[in-house]
């Protein structure tokens, strides 16, 4: 039996939610044959599907697959694809790299905190925005730079990332 404290999911979930819940998740199971080189694509649909890994999934993928509940937590944990609590559906990722950093990229940070109300790793209330930090974005000579999503941002200014994210939440960024 694995610890599963880390794991309790943020919100109260209504039994008439649970239900369906689990009538998703074994929608997604019904399309596997149950081998163990199933575990990652199940994953993947999975948190396609809820946005995040949630514990009762880990147990019922564990049982699906006939695995030990440790094996399917533990790769959910090993891979940053994996989320064990619900996040944003619009992910923030501002870059932390040297160059993004030498440009003034703590100033970006400091914004997107700001604008936000939440710090890197939290989501704010309404489940519209996670923020992360990265290390490098592959976008250097855009530094500073973030990502929304899959779209990047560059030559940020703390003014670029109030009118972003402004633009964001009265259109929604994730189909930018
Ligand atoms: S250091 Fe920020 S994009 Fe490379």
């Amino acid at each position: 039996m694995i610890n599963t404290s880390a794991l309790q999911d943020t919100q109260v979930v209504a039994p008439e939610q649970e239900a369906t819940a689990e009538q998703c998740l074994c929608k997604v199971l019904s399309t596997y044959k149950g081998n163990e080189s199933e575990l990652i694509p199940i994953l993947q649909e999975v948190q396609k599907e809820f946005g995040y890994v949630p514990a009762f999934a880990i147990n019922k993928i564990a049982k699906f697959l006939r695995l030990p509940e440790a094996t399917v937590f533990g790769v959910t944990t090993f891979y940053a694809q994996f989320k064990l609590v619900p996040t944003g559906r619009n992910i923030v990722k501002v870059c932390r790299g040297t160059a993004c950093y030498v440009r003034g990229g703590t100033r970006i940070l400091q914004e997107v905190e700001s604008q936000l109300g939440i710090k890197p790793g939290e989501t704010t209330p309404d489940f519209e925005y996670s923020v992360e930090t990265v290390a490098c974005i592959g976008a250097c000579a855009l530094s500073p730079a973030m990502v929304i999503n899959d779209h990047v941002h560059g030559r940020l200014t703390p003014q670029k990332v109030k009118a972003i994210l402004d633009t964001g939440r009265s259109n929604g960024p994730k189909n930018e």
